[in-house]
């Protein structure tokens, strides 16, 4: 099998059975961002324990592009440091741009790095990773918190 054939299997696994998708009942924070663009919409939202993000889940519409790579990062960043989290964000964001970036700490996320071939689409994947920086700035870059 090709690489790309298997980073579209990838995608495609995670469009059709996306994981975390739905609701929280208690979340930290909650993010609606729209993808400018397209107008598809995503809600991410985030409850964080002891600096861990505890738990992620996100809905919402959109290409198989954006909803992939909801998927890919939610299951990525739960049970995470939220710093952690965020450096992950980083490297997502570098391979986007074509720049280097460390594949071994994105694992599955690889599977989207084509999409950095595509400029138009760079905003699908990136629209959950926006949300997720979002969070980390409304919580004031605070990385420690404890539950109460
Ligand atoms: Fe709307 Fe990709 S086309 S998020």
């Amino acid at each position: 099998m090709q690489l790309d054939d298997l980073y579209r299997q990838v995608i495609m696994d995670h469009y059709t059975r996306p994981r975390n998708q739905g609701q929280l009942d208690e979340a930290d924070l909650t993010i609606d961002l729209k993808n400018p663009t397209c107008g598809d919409e995503i809600t991410l939202q985030v409850l964080v324990r002891d600096g861990l993000v505890d738990d992620v889940r996100f809905h919402g519409s959109g290409c198989s592009i954006s909803m992939a790579s909801a998927s890919m990062m939610t299951e990525a960043i739960k049970g995470q440091l939220v710093e952690r989290a965020m450096e992950l964000s980083r490297e997502f964001r570098n391979m986007m741009k074509g720049a280097e970036a460390d594949y071994d700490c994105l694992g599955e996320l690889e599977a989207l790095s084509g999409v950095a071939k595509f400029p138009a689409r760079i905003k699908c994947a990136t629209l959950a990773w926006n949300a997720l920086e979002r969070v980390q700035a409304d919580r004031g870059g605070k990385v420690d918190e404890s539950s109460s």
